[in-house]
């Protein structure tokens, strides 16, 4: 079996790629080519340990991602199978991978269901996953301003990004961020809401990808409420894992809810024809674990890797 290293997964990835395989996936998956294995979570003295996955049955591959959470620090793992012969034929591991496939999914469902062409980005949480946010989204739009929120953000961070999009790009307040933005990305650790959703464009797209934990949320209930679409990845696994959700005083209003087998399997259009606030809540399904990895595998067995770097048994 195949151990592929984090530093190699980030060296074979590119957000372009990871976007086009999750597509993909989703597609397979809303035609019934495809099936999320559900996260299971269990607890034990403080600390977790969680699994989720999929079999992509039109590439005959199957995998699980298994990761414990210690002192609210996770360390990934992925075990993918070729189903051809039944038989498991590597294990990544799963830091790198989680980073690009959350940032693709946040670019894929962007691209597909924000208003086009948009101008200001507002990017909550300048972290491991914040910053890949904004770069995979830099890559698509062509932002004229990008706000940062984040008491921790480098300033170095904010000056590489601003000489790679060529939009302004700074430090700055919850408010002055959120007001007029065309995009609102939340990508931190906070299990309390980041602004107050009043602040919000009536167009404005938003993705609050930060917290998978049906206790905490980075999204108010106005921000819910004003949603005229909440678009999750998948029903089952969303609707009971995502606070922003199970903690929003009018979760009931089903109508709502789209998930990407619907959307992907065309039951529901990526826009709505009276455009108003999409929120996209992200809390990770397997399945896209194991359509980053397949990605992974087969570029290493193309020969993506430099000769360096070649992969270990
Ligand atoms: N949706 C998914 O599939 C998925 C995948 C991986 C990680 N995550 C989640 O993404 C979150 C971020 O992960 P990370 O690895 O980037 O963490 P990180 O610790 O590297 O970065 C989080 C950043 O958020 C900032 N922050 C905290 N509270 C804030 C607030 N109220 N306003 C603005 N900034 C604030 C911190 O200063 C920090 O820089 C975690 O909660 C993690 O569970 C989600």
């Amino acid at each position: 079996m195949l151990h592929i290293t984090d530093s190699q997964v980030s060296e074979l990835l590119d957000f372009r790629g990871v976007t086009e395989v999750l597509a993909e996936a989703f597609q397979d998956l809303a035609h019934d080519k495809a099936a999320v294995h559900g996260r299971q979570r269990t607890d034990c003295a403080g600390m977790k340990l969680s699994t989720m996955g999929g079999i992509w049955a039109a590439r005959n591959v199957a995998g699980v991602k298994v990761y414990p959470t210690v002192t609210g620090q996770f360390s990934f793992a992925m075990i993918l199978f070729d189903l051809s012969t039944n038989t498991p034929v590597a294990v990544l591991d799963g830091n790198e991978l989680t980073r690009f496939r959350t940032a693709s999914i946040t670019r894929m469902v962007a691209s597909r269901a924000a208003a086009p062409s948009p101008r200001k980005l507002a990017l909550f949480g300048a972290g491991l996953q914040g910053r890949s946010q904004a770069h995979a989204l830099c890559e698509v739009f062509r932002f004229d301003e990008i706000c940062v929120v984040d008491p921790k953000a480098e300033g170095a961070w904010c000056d590489r990004l601003q000489s790679l999009s060529g939009a302004r790009v700074r430090l700055t307040t919850a408010e002055k961020a959120v007001r007029d933005a065309d995009v609102v990305i939340t990508a931190t650790r906070s299990s309390e809401p980041v602004f107050d959703g009043e602040w919000l464009a009536p167009g404005a797209f938003v993705a609050a990808i930060g917290t998978s934990t049906p206790k905490g949320r980075e999204l108010d209930d106005t921000t819910m409420s004003r949603a005229a679409r909440i678009v999750v990845e998948w029903k089952q696994q969303s609707l009971v894992e995502a606070g922003e959700i199970v903690l929003w005083n009018q979760r009931h209003l089903t109508e709502k809810y789209v998930d990407l087998p619907e959307l992907f399997g065309g039951q529901q259009p990526w826009r709505l024809e009276q455009p108003g606030i999409t929120v996209f809540k992200s809390v990770g399904v397997g399945l896209a674990d194991v359509a980053t990895a397949q990605l992974v595998l087969s570029r290493v067995r193309g020969g993506w890797l430099l000769a360096a770097d070649e992969v270990t048994a």
